[in-house]
């Protein structure tokens, strides 16, 4: 089977490598000509562990190749998948320009029976939009197939979740399109992953009621947090404990300074968007999303009453990505609360594994520093702070950091370390929602 990828970003690459992984013949197709420039160099774009050598086994047993060519891909593949960007376009609503552009060069470049896998995240009936409008389009009498299937590989561990899916959902009017992709992922029958097959606006929705109600958790355990610290009480052990009951599951109960990353923001904002363009307003989401914000604000002020006037203080800010495994800064937690630090006037001495290179293409200010550790980036701080709960910072040498730094606070908004361990060693530790309202 030939397959025509669109996009190389995290959902094209990982699926594109996937796809060749099970044994199809895979070609990548950007317009981004430095981008696949670098694939075909072997340069993975940013950072997802395990990508580049997965990648580098399915191009070597000559499975996965890499184009600017969309009509020579398209001419060369029965199945082609979209997975452009869908970012949000600043106002709530989805900016499908990306997709649109495809759909016109698809239109032109089709003269045969296609099938069109969308794993792109987009708005309820743009598929069926896609559909009519190459349909319209095309330059011979023929047909195409359009099939949703929404991609839910988390970034850091893209490739585990593509290979050992909790589920694929499949969405099409088209029996036959229908079939062809089910056949594209056939091994996965062998795992016993579960199909959902369903139409085009099911689908759709699948993908944001699942990233909304993901997001709805975490925004709910943050105000249980908040509630933790008026109380006395441990939002640690109510997550423990309410995730025990298997009803509710332990996941997704991580209270910290809000989600942020390249989906669940924008995906929380085009759900609400769509309940209000419909007249069903998605009331719990629209709180979801009014908490995450509220929650990143809570992080300036425990900082701030923590520390005292930021002006002129120096703190230290150990990782900037949205989430650990990642190069990726969109959305970041990190972004907002570091930037008001410095409209404060405090000086940052930041430190990341993969991250320090996205973040400075955002924030350029002279007040930040990149250091190349935990400790450097401690030296001289009034106060420490996590912003993201990387491995290399759970296990960190907490005497050494006491010396590095000029005061011994921490405040550790993921939650990384037990209050106590750190209390112990004469540190001043504010944790999110353990027990000290600060
Ligand atoms: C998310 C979903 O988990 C994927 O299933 C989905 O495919 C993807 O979005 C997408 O739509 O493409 P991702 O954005 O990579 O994946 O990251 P998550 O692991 O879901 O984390 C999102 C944010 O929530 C991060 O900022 C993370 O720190 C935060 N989070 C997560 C919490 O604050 N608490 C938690 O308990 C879990």
């Amino acid at each position: 089977m030939h397959i025509t990828m669109i996009g190389t970003g995290y959902v094209g690459l990982v699926s594109g490598a996937g796809l060749a992984d099970f044994g199809m013949q895979v070609i990548c197709v950007d317009k981004n000509v430095d981008r696949i420039q670098g694939l075909n160099r072997g340069e993975i774009p940013f950072y997802e562990p395990g990508l580049e050598e997965f990648v580098e086994r399915n191009v070597k047993n000559g499975r996965l190749s890499f184009t600017t060519d969309l009509k020579m891909a398209v001419e060369n593949s029965l199945v082609i998948f979209v997975a452009v960007g869908t970012p949000d376009d600043g106002q709530g609503k989805t900016d499908l320009s990306q997709v649109e552009d495809v759909a016109k060069r698809l239109a032109q470049a089709i003269d045969e029976y296609k099938v069109i896998v969308m794993k792109s995240t987009v708005p309820v009936g743009t598929n069926r939009w896609l559909k009519e409008m190459i349909q319209a389009n095309l330059k011979k009498d023929i047909t195409v197939d359009v099939v949703s299937n929404p991609e839910f590989l988390r970034e850091g561990s893209a490739i585990e979740d593509f290979m050992r899916p909790n589920r694929v959902v499949l969405g099409s009017d088209s029996a036959q399109a229908l079939a062809v992709v089910k056949d594209i992922y056939r091994v996965l029958y062998l795992i016993e992953a579960p199909f959902v097959s369903t139409n085009l606006e099911t689908a759709e929705l699948i993908k944001y009621a699942s990233n909304a109600f993901l997001a709805t958790k975490i925004s709910f355990i943050n105000e249980v947090a908040n509630i933790c610290e008026k109380v006395g009480a441990d939002v640690h052990d109510v997550a423990r404990a309410m995730g025990l009951d298997k009803r509710i599951g332990p996941k997704f109960l991580h209270s910290g300074p809000g989600y942020g990353g390249s989906c669940f923001p924008k995906d929380t904002l085009a759900f609400a968007d769509l309940g209000k363009t419909l007249g069903s307003p998605a009331r719990i989401v629209e709180a979801v999303i009014a908490v995450n914000r509220n929650q990143r604000a809570r992080m300036i002020t425990k900082i701030e009453n923590a520390i005292g006037p930021l002006d002129g203080k120096v703190v230290g800010v150990l990782g900037l990505t949205f989430k650990p495994n990642t190069s990726d800064v969109r959305e970041s937690p990190a972004l907002d609360i570091v930037q008001a630090l410095l409209r404060k006037g405090a000086q940052i001495r930041a430190y990341d594994p993969a991250g320090m290179d996205e973040f400075q293409k955002v924030v350029n200010d002279e007040k930040i520093s990149y250091w190349k550790n935990a400790y450097e980036a401690a030296r001289g701080a009034e106060a420490l702070v996590f912003l993201t709960e990387w491995n290399e910072f759970r296990n960190l040498d907490l005497k050494k950091l006491k010396e590095a730094l000029a005061k011994p606070v921490v405040l550790d908004l993921r939650n990384i370390y037990e209050p106590e361990r750190v209390t112990d060693l004469g540190f001043r530790y504010m944790g999110v929602g353990r027990g000290t309202a600060v």
